[in-house]
């Protein structure tokens, strides 16, 4: 998108000018001629920087300026100055401008400057994406497998990859690769060297959700004291990722079903429409035509995301995947251990060829992982696999019941959490969503059994 600049000064051939030249420059232009026209201006519409005459018809400059970074803490300001007016290019930097320009100036001058501005204004929303999206490991793009069911995925993302905005819903069971279709899609697209933001509506509280979303105003609420930014705004020319979908509660959805359709919205506490240009990728791993049939979901924002639907088949029913992706766990597994295993066994095969994997890839990655820690040589063995697959395979269900078991219930519970943090990571949001208990509940039992999350 182009970049947007106000131009303010009450000379009608001055604003002309530096309008001209700098539309040719490929920036959009808006202009204003009094300290009042700029201030409903910047309330009403977003720029990328205002370049500000100090001098104006009704009101005192650097009033103006202070009244402009009121509004938007973080707008790039250039002030224009009489030339010799040391004190008052002193005062506009004091009171937030970003840097000054003597008049009369070379149009030359004045573009090195605007360029200077608009790139320090994308670094620093750059550091902000960063440390929002921070602590965040590296993720693949590549997604592996060759049967005909994972072929058809690949095909679908390198189509959906090549649409300029196209929204896409992905679903699917836990661990099957939603995450990675995401990236892969954003990867592949013209939209790859802007931003990926990506957001767990399951994770975050609802009311910090909005904002995370689409930012606020200053003065929103009580501690709105600046503005932010939101996701949306964030990842600009990009992809927004909206993971776990189907925790968003409906009034977001009127929100967002704004952005899906003439990508349009306002921050929290304002009422600036802001148009932004990004992909929307949502993912789910729950029945989303059945939460629109329970009316938990919006229906409208549900057909619009169905328009592209990508359905991640579980890992169970491809099972000419699993060789694959274990050998290239084990191949990276081998790099970042400094491991040699370079076999499963046949017995161990047949083990993971067998299991029913509700975890899907996730458990098969955490499995591979585990048991290459364990062996001590070049192989994998059954050994070195969990209870779950051996059981597995001695009669086809995860939970063999053997003479000496505990069967009290409070095992089975206990087995059965421990079971899918594992599958989970050891990631507890996660794990209790799973089970369908709260995180609170899932905390107690862990003590309650004393299970330690790893
Ligand atoms: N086809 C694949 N090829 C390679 N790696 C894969 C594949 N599918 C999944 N993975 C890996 O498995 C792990 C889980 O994938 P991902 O996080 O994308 O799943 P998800 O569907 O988003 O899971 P959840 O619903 O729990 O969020 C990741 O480490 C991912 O890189
Ligand atoms: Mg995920």
């Amino acid at each position: 998108m182009k970049p947007a600049i106000l131009v303010v000064d009450d000379d009608e051939v001055m604003r002309q000018t530096l309008s001209d030249v700098l539309k040719k420059r490929g920036y959009t232009v808006s202009t204003a001629e009094t300290g009042g026209q700029t201030l409903s201006s910047v309330k009403e519409q977003l720029f990328d920087l205002i370049l500000l005459d100090i001098r104006l018809p009704d009101m005192d400059g650097l009033d103006v300026l202070k009244r402009i970074k009121d509004i938007e803490s973080d707008l790039m300001v250039i002030v224009m100055t009489a030339y010799s007016d040391v004190q008052t290019a002193v005062m506009a930097m004091k009171s937030g401008a970003y840097d000054y320009i003597d008049k009369p100036f070379e149009l030359e001058e004045l573009k090195i400057l605007i360029q200077k501005a608009l790139e320090t204004q994308s670094l620093r929303n750059e550091i902000r994406r960063l440390r929002r999206q921070g602590g965040k490991k590296y993720q693949g793009t590549e997604i592996f497998g060759n049967s005909p069911l994972i072929k058809n995925v690949m095909e679908l993302i390198e189509m959906i990859s090549q649409t300029p905005r196209t929204s896409v819903l992905i679903q699917g069971e836990s661990g099957t690769g939603k995450e990675l279709a995401a990236n892969a899609i954003h990867y592949r697209s013209k939209r790859a060297n802007k931003p990926l933001m990506k957001i767990n509506c399951g994770a975050i509280p609802e009311n910090l959700l909005e904002t995370e979303i689409f930012g606020y105003e200053k003065g929103a609420f009580t501690d709105a004291k600046g503005t932010k930014k939101g996701l949306f705004e964030l990842a600009n020319g990009g992809t927004v990722f909206l993971d776990e979908i189907a925790e968003m509660k409906s009034y977001l959805q009127t929100k967002l079903l704004r952005v899906l359709e003439i990508q349009n919205f306002m921050r929290v506490g304002g009422e600036r429409e802001i148009s932004v240009d990004v992909r929307i990728i949502a993912s789910t791993n729950r029945d989303l035509s059945a939460l629109v049939n329970a009316g938990q979901f919006r229906k409208d924002v549900y057909y619009r995301l169905k328009v592209m639907v990508i359905e991640m088949p579980p890992l169970r029913e491809r099972r000419e995947d699993i060789q694959l992706l274990a050998n290239m766990f084990i191949e990276e597994n081998n790099k970042e251990l400094g491991k040699t295993v370079t076999v499963i066994s046949e017995a161990a095969k047949e083990y993971l060829l067998n299991y029913c994997w509700p975890g899907n890839v996730r458990e098969l990655k955490n499995i591979i992982e585990r048991a290459m820690i364990l062996s001590d040589d070049n192989e994998i063995l059954p050994d070195h696999l969990p209870i779950e697959l051996r059981k597995f395979q001695m009669d086809g269900t995860a939970d063999l019941i053997s003479d000496n078991a505990d069967l009290t219930l409070d095992a089975a519970e206990k087995k059965h959490i421990k079971d899918v943090l594992m599958m989970m990571d050891g990631n507890k949001s996660r794990a209790s969503r799973v089970l369908g208990i709260s995180r609170s509940t899932l905390r107690e039992k862990l003590k309650k059994y004393s299970i330690s999350a790893a």
